[in-house]
């Protein structure tokens, strides 16, 4: 259900853009600005990133700025353009080299195959028929076995000779490859494209060949369709003579004798992958000799004489640049390393987390350290070790700042009260909005969703506003200067009157997410609503900064010493007094419900697992319990309803079946809650 909702929400976006492109095309009409436009994309692009199910062939990190395929006319290949097979590990490279000497009545004792192992380049695959010499008609893959003529277009690439002389050059050859873009050029659309085969395959089939003329596209060549006249008797010898009629080819292609030897082209490779100025997604092995390919012949959609042995999906090896430290919210130092980017999966990480100063410590990280780097699902790209081996002598343990990079003050690690130990994570000791970054992060936190849930606030917002001294306080949300804002880039009419409409909106507020909204530390949602309940009219709330009657909150069942003292913290400091001064004045902040006992899901279990859409859990659990349903936490006989949301966790939903109990999708809890009024 939630992967439907991401999909429409996806597939409307695409349907908008592709509107609006359409009219810039087609029509030399923009109805929205540029920038709204460069936005639009980039909320597809993120979704792609973020929900890898995400597909469409509509989808501008594949057509855009052109129109799609029926622009082109569709040729067939004459020979048609196969896949591969792939290969993930040692194993399957030796159950490919097995199933060859069997094909080939052969035994490996007796003979050993000689292998091209050529580096796979992450493009997008080229068909160049050349007829005496000349180039004469370029076509796209399409679907193996008839192309999109884009002939213009890959007339635009240098590295494709438009005229062959050489005398061995056959009279007639489709040379195939893969078009590019290197990473130092993507560097410059990194903005617009989630990573470089997207930049190409997108440019590659611009309507307009003048526009694929503007990005620098590059032809690696490596295999060959229909020929007539070629004397040539294996790949490798094939590779050397692209390189004399004036192709490029890979200069780490290699001959490679026996299945044993590949893995150890293949760790190299894995090991500079990050400093070639391509992306490759793994190394293509193709039997050499061409009598030997031509007995092995293919499989359905791939040859049996050829094999992609891929790198992993969700890892990669890189170097890191430098160490960088973050500062959040509650003041805690995050280093985060900077590393040489690495096309992981079909995404960029240039950034991974190194978790605290503790972590750094333990595995001994340090700044021109090789790592290998793991990014998996949603999680944060992050370290998993150090290749020691490739440390060099004079490198220098990393020194963890004593001072707070933002403002100075001294950085402490605390004493914490239940693990009796001293925290992993270092922390600005500077209390609130005093240093800069804390603030700005209090404030992005302020308007999340789970908070004010300001719609169309996001961070980037938060930190635009704040370099253009727009805001500096939470309440100055409440005061912003809209003529100015209406003068920067990227902001419309439109733009302005939807933020100001979500401002307003939000100055009514619950009381509970209002004090979750102060991001007093230690105070999350849970507390939050604990500390509303406890004091019922926000007016008892601010009391506190006269009374300064701490200990009262004893008395509440969840709240302890920690948070007392953090509460404490908050009260005395004399900005964040100001802030609740003014937040009291400006907000219409309610007073907190008296649940009631007898609502019409009284003695209704629930539980949820996985992540909703558009509505934070906190939100659907206050819906529940406003009804009289109770959240549980555990799946046992007494849940009657577990509700799942996106990437739940298997156990629980496999748990719910297994005692036959109501699972239910988050369409259908809201819609309980609306038949029960
Ligand atoms: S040979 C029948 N050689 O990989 C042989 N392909 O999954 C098929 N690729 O569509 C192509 N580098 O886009 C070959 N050195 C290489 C390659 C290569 C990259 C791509 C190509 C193809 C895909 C197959």
């Amino acid at each position: 259900m939630n992967k439907n909702l991401i999909k429409k929400r996806y597939q409307e976006k695409i349907k908008l853009f592709n509107h609006h492109n359409k009219k810039y095309y087609d029509e030399n009409i923009s109805e929205i600005k540029d920038s709204e436009f460069d936005q639009l994309k980039k909320e597809i692009i993120e979704l792609e990133r973020k929900y890898v199910f995400l597909k469409s062939k509509k989808s501008p990190t594949i057509t855009v700025g052109f129109k799609p395929s029926k622009n082109f006319k569709k040729i067939s290949h004459k020979v048609p353009m196969l896949s591969l097979s792939n290969a993930f590990s040692e194993e399957d490279l030796i159950n490919f080299e097995k199933r060859v000497f069997n094909f080939l009545n052969k035994t490996r004792e007796k003979f050993e195959i000689e292998y091209s192992a050529e580096p796979k380049i992450d493009g997008i695959s080229a068909s160049l028929i050349y007829k005496k010499g000349k180039f004469t008609t370029g076509l796209s893959r399409g679907d193996g076995k008839e192309g999109e003529d884009i002939t213009e277009n890959l007339k635009t690439i240098d590295d494709i000779p438009k005229n062959i002389s050489a005398k061995n050059f056959p009279n007639e050859i489709d040379v195939r490859g893969e078009v590019f873009i290197q990473n130092s050029d993507f560097k410059k659309l990194k903005d617009k494209f989630a990573n470089p085969r997207n930049a190409a395959s997108g440019s590659l089939r611009q309507k307009n060949p003048e526009d694929t003329k503007k990005i620098p596209l590059k032809f690696i060549a490596y295999t060959f369709g229909h020929e007539e006249g070629m004397k040539i008797y294996n790949q490798y010898d094939f590779l050397k003579n692209l390189d004399l009629w004036g192709f490029k080819t890979n200069p780490y292609n290699k001959l490679i004798k026996g299945s044993k030897n590949l893995m150890s082209n293949y760790y190299q490779l894995e090991n500079i992958r990050d400093q070639l100025n391509f992306d490759i997604d793994g190394i293509v092995y193709k039997i050499n000799s061409f009598d030997l390919q031509k007995r092995l012949g293919n499989v359905a959609n791939a040859p049996r004489w050829a094999i992609a042995h891929k790198f992993s999906a969700n890892s990669g090896i890189s170097k890191i640049l430098n160490i960088d430290i973050q500062i959040g919210r509650t003041g805690a130092l995050t280093p985060v390393a900077k590393i040489n980017p690495i096309n992981i999966g079909g995404v960029v990480v240039s950034n991974a987390t190194l978790h605290n100063e503790d972590e750094i410590k333990r595995k001994d990280i340090r700044v021109g350290d090789t790592v290998t780097v793991e990014r998996a699902g949603d999680v944060i790209p992050h370290i998993i070790s150090v290749d020691l081996k490739k440390r060099k002598n004079d490198s220098k343990k990393f020194i963890f700042p004593n001072k707070c990079p933002s403002c100075s003050s001294i950085t402490v690690k605390e004493f914490n009260l239940t693990t009796k130990k001293k925290d992993a994570v270092r922390r600005c000791s500077s209390e609130g909005f005093e240093c800069e970054k804390v603030a700005i992060e209090k404030i992005k936190h302020f308007v999340s969703k789970d908070a004010f849930n300001i719609e169309g606030f996001g961070k980037k917002i938060v930190e635009n506003f704040w370099k253009q001294k727009l805001l500096k306080l939470p309440q100055d949300i409440f005061t912003l200067n809209f003529i100015q804002i209406e003068k920067m880039e990227g902001w419309g009419k439109q733009s302005i009157s939807n933020l100001k409409y979500s401002i307003e909106s939000r100055k009514d507020i619950s009381f509970e997410r209002f004090i979750y909204a102060l991001g007093i530390r230690h105070i999350g949602l849970e507390n939050a609503k604990l500390i509303s309940k406890y004091f019922r009219i926000p007016k008892n709330f601010f009391a506190l900064s006269k009374s300064l009657n701490f200990d009262e909150l004893l008395e509440i069942d969840g709240i302890g010493e920690t948070q007392i003292n953090s509460i404490k913290n908050f009260f005395s400091n004399k900005t964040n007094l100001e802030v609740l001064k003014k937040l009291e004045k400006t907000l219409k902040i309610q007073n907190s419900i008296a649940l009631t006992k007898d609502g019409p899901l009284r003695d209704k279990t629930f539980m949820i697992t996985g992540k909703l859409n558009g509505i934070s859990r906190a939100e659907i659990k206050s819906l529940i319990e406003k009804k009289s349903g109770s959240i549980i936490s555990s799946v046992s006989k007494k849940l009657d309803y577990l509700i799942v949301g996106e990437k739940p966790t298997k156990r629980k939903v496999d748990a719910a079946k297994q005692s036959k109990i109501n699972i239910i999708n988050q369409d259908e809890i809201i819609k309980i809650l609306d038949k029960t009024q």
